[in-house]
């Protein structure tokens, strides 16, 4: 492995798991790497800087306002440096600081001022591990685009046996490794990602809407975001976030969809329907609220446009992709979709499975590829089942491409 030419930024914070981060250090540096350590005060607890600064011959960073003076801007010098943080080990502290956005030593403020892809390293008592707070926030984290290398089971320092060791050095190492130079495979890609459901007004009360959380639209644009792309959300209206290097443009009905995509469908090389889009809108949008006794009266619907077959007169070399929620018949009433939209993959799946479809954090799917064949996903959690749609779109640029 050879990581010459790398900045490699190592936030240490305080557990006894630290002691690893020492042979970390010196193996990134066998390895050619460029490293510096910031510590959290509790880590000095643990392993002295002094340690750190031997193997990775660089002074290490622990103050904002350092006693012997020095730049108060360390932390923005330090986080532009690095090509990639690596917290290890991630603390349950440190990671429900992250979580939220505090920013209170080093390392904290350090990270919050960074754009390097960061990689989190939890380990920790495995009731900490399990806690619904340390889980809501690691959910959270990776929400937000961090990344985790999740701990492993096993002997843990406090004498008992279960989830939150550290990873083993070599998994941490290859992480490092794929995220410094796996990531790049849709560099120079721009992806148009549709998300969420639409909202179509029926009063200044009242909505048409569906059941769509957003989850699988957001999960596709994070991982492609990791890999590289860039990448221009248009969403309708979720709770969800996005890591702050991707585009997000908000709207509310299937026309404000239409017009978001249509605006950016220009730049992109791969467009991602995701969004339930409402395929109805009331004709009119009353100005007061309508009584209840007149409301089946006055509901009259008009059809939305259908955002894909719009474009796909001007596909040219595009990659089009849909979704479909179907109940019976999934892959018949899928690849008719697809036939009619020109799509290139259709993601077919069934909402009433259990675990799969609306608001799950997971999903499992039938790839429905254009020459009719398919590909069964396990139910996975939303993450891997981005990856796995990825991974067929990869192909198909590479197909494009030659
Ligand atoms: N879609 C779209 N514009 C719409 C409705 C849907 O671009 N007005 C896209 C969706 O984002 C999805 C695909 O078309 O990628 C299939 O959506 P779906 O609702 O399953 O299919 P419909 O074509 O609307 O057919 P039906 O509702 O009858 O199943």
């Amino acid at each position: 492995m050879n990581f010459a030419d790398k900045n490699i930024l190592i936030a240490a914070s305080g557990g006894i798991a630290a002691y690893k981060t020492a042979q970390l250090v010196r193996t990134l540096v066998k390895y050619n790497a460029r490293v510096r350590v910031m510590m959290t005060p509790t880590a000095t607890q643990f392993v002295s800087p002094l340690t750190f600064e031997t193997l990775s011959g660089h002074p290490v960073l622990l103050d904002l306002f350092p006693e012997q003076g020095g730049a108060s801007t360390a932390h923005i010098d330090w986080a532009r440096w690095a090509d990639v943080i690596v917290v290890c080990p991630a603390t349950a502290n440190t990671m429900a600081k992250l979580a939220h956005g505090l920013a209170d030593n080093a390392v904290t403020t350090t990270l919050s001022a960074t754009t390097a892809p960061v990689l989190l390293c939890p380990a920790m008592n495995k009731e900490m591990y399990a806690s619904k707070a340390h889980q809501d926030n690691q959910k959270r984290l990776q929400d937000l685009g961090y990344r985790l290398v999740e701990p492993s089971q096993g002997w843990l320092a406090c004498g008992e046996e279960g989830w939150g060791r550290l990873a083993d050095l070599s998994v941490i190492i290859e992480a490092i490794e794929d995220t410094l130079y796996g990531t790049h495979e849709f560099a120079e890609k721009h992806f148009l990602i549709s998300a969420g459901p639409t909202r179509e007004n029926i009063d200044p009360v009242r909505y048409i809407s569906n059941r769509s959380s957003g989850k699988m639209g957001y999960a596709l644009a994070r991982q492609a975001f990791l890999r590289g792309a860039q990448v221009t959300v248009v969403t309708g209206p979720t709770t969800l976030e996005l890591p702050p290097g991707i585009r997000r443009v908000d709207v509310e009905n299937a026309r404000e969809m239409t017009a978001a995509i249509e605006a950016h469908y220009h730049e992109c090389d791969v467009l991602l329907m995701v969004a339930a889009v409402a395929d109805f809108r009331p004709s009119q949008v009353a100005e007061e609220k309508i009584k209840k006794k007149n409301i089946s009266h006055v509901l009259h619907l008009t059809e939305n446009p259908d955002i894909l077959n719009l474009l796909a007169p001007h596909k040219k070399g595009r990659i089009h992709v849909g979704f479909s929620l179907e109940t019976n018949n999934i892959v018949e009433h899928s690849l008719e979709k697809l036939k009619q939209k020109k799509l290139d993959l259709i993601i077919a799946n069934n909402p009433r499975e259990q675990g799969a479809g609306f608001d799950h954090d997971t999903n499992r799917v039938t790839i429905v590829f254009a020459d009719g064949q398919t590909r069964e996903s396990p139910l996975m959690d939303k993450t891997s089942i981005a990856d796995q749609i990825l991974d067929e779109i990869r192909i198909l640029l590479n197909q494009h491409k030659s």
